[in-house]
């Protein structure tokens, strides 16, 4: 009996140890948004949400500048042909990043923002690094509830 128990504490010992080295594993995130001729909001709270190939790993992020902004204090944000960086760290995802969607609160996506492209990439020790460029090439027309694009299977 005490065997059969120590046997089964070992497992779940094992387990325990699989589950959390998987949670653990942190990857660093990098979001490039390439910004046409028109400029962008300027209300600053747009959430991003990103969708991995068997929604694994969705990002989910509710403030974009002030979680992952990575210009530096007092920089404007999508001015027009700029390219402006986000960065994070968040657990790895198994697969690629295939959707993206930018959501703003009824009127804070700026109407006629000309999005050139997206470009989302994440990389960490012993994963294979993924890259996704999102190809917009248009204006958001809509003023809510987003703007998206990609195709996930
Ligand atoms: C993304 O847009 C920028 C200009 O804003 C351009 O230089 C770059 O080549 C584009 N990348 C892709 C993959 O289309
Ligand atoms: C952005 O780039 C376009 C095309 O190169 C140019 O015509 C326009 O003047 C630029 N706008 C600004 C604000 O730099
Ligand atoms: C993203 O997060 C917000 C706030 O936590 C939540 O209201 C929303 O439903 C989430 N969206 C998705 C697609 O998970």
């Amino acid at each position: 009996m005490a065997k059969l128990i120590t046997s089964l504490a070992l497992h779940f010992l094992i387990f325990l140890a699989i589950a959390s080295t998987s949670i653990k594993a942190q990857c660093d995130y990098e979001m490039i948004v390439n910004t046409g001729i028109t400029r962008g909001p300027s209300d600053y709270k747009l959430g991003v949400i990103i969708e991995a190939i068997g929604g694994e790993g969705t990002i989910n992020t509710t403030n974009l500048i002030k979680n992952w902004g990575a210009m530096g204090r007092g920089y404007t944000y999508f001015l027009p042909n700029s390219s402006d960086k986000f960065r994070t760290k968040l657990p790895c995802m198994p697969n690629n990043f295939c959707w993206i969607a930018i959501k703003g609160k009824k009127g804070e996506l700026n109407p006629h923002w000309y999005i050139n492209n997206i470009t989302v990439s994440t990389k960490g020790p012993g994963v294979i690094n993924r890259m996704k460029t999102f190809r917009f090439l248009e204006e958001i027309v809509t003023v809510y509830p987003d703007a998206s694009h990609g195709e996930c299977p």
